[in-house]
């Protein structure tokens, strides 16, 4: 047996992180790290950002900035000064974003914008940036975005994040089609609820009541952060160098139903 084989590596790959000062992209830094690659990690949240770097492997290898995703002109800038200090761009995992709840009846237009300025524009500027000629490297690689059971399917009070996340479906499915000659694979994934420290501190993960119903929906009960980072090692890795265009649900099992 071939001890040495292993279609998951990541080995001298870089990886641009969007978020990861924080929950499931701070898991994907780590995992990514541990998988070996070089990454470029990116959030508006410079202090988790630092704590970031100090969870992941080898941190002398990797590039962060503290960067407000929203502040398109300084994305460019950015990313030239990380291309120039790891390397070409070889994955991309957007996963930068904000959720909420809020009633269909009462939601004013500047909330919908600011969700989708957050959560929509700034991956596809980000990814714009990186796909870039000259950032990306000439072999390929992988684009993820983080779309979201909400952007799937209904559920009360998720309209606006809802929204959002399904934009970002779409966007990965046509993307797929215009980078595929760059052989650039364009994918989504979408998490079912989990168990991120923010998350925790909400009030309906504190009571037990609703915190069973919730868990109850996922058939293999709540999500951990090493769930969704261990998919998207999967759709940055060459094991998946023939899925493009697909929207993984890493739910236990809530879209089933
Ligand atoms: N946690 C869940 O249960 C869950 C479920 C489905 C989908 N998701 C999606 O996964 C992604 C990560 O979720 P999480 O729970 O880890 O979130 P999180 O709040 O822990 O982390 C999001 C990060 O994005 C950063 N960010 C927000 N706006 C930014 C901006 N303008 N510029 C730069 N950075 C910005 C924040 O500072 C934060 O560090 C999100 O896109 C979320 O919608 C999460």
């Amino acid at each position: 047996m071939d001890t040495l084989f292993n279609p998951f590596s990541l080995k001298d790959k870089v990886v641009v992180i969007s978020g990861a000062a924080s929950g499931i992209a701070r898991q994907c830094a780590i995992s990514c790290s541990k998988m070996g690659a070089r990454l470029i990690l990116l959030d508006l949240n410079g202090v988790g950002l630092a704590e970031t770097m100090k969870l992941v492997d080898s941190p002398e290898y990797h590039f962060y900035s503290c960067l407000n995703l929203l502040d398109y002109d300084k994305v460019s800038q950015v990313i030239k000064e990380a291309v120039n200090q790891v390397g070409k761009i070889n994955g991309l995992l957007n996963c930068a974003g904000i959720s909420t709840t809020n009633l269909f009846k009462i939601t004013k237009p500047e909330e919908l914008d600011k969700f989708f300025h957050v959560n929509v524009y700034t991956a596809y500027f980000l990814t714009q940036e990186c796909c870039r000629v000259g950032n990306w490297a000439k072999e390929g690689g992988s684009v993820v975005f983080f779309s979201s059971v909400a952007g799937n399917l209904g559920e009360i009070g998720k309209s606006t994040y809802g929204m959002t996340k399904a934009a970002l479906l779409n966007l990965s499915k046509h993307l797929a089609c215009e980078l595929a000659r760059r052989k650039i694979r364009v994918n989504s994934i979408s998490p079912g609820a989990i168990c991120t420290p923010i998350n925790m501190n909400l009030p309906h993960m504190k009571d037990p009541e609703k915190r069973a119903v919730l868990e109850a929906q996922h058939l293999l009960g709540l999500g951990e952060i090493s769930d969704v980072a261990n998919a998207c090692i999967f759709l940055l890795s060459d094991a998946s160098r023939w899925v493009t265009g697909t929207n993984l649900f890493v739910d236990g099992g809530y879209s089933v139903k």
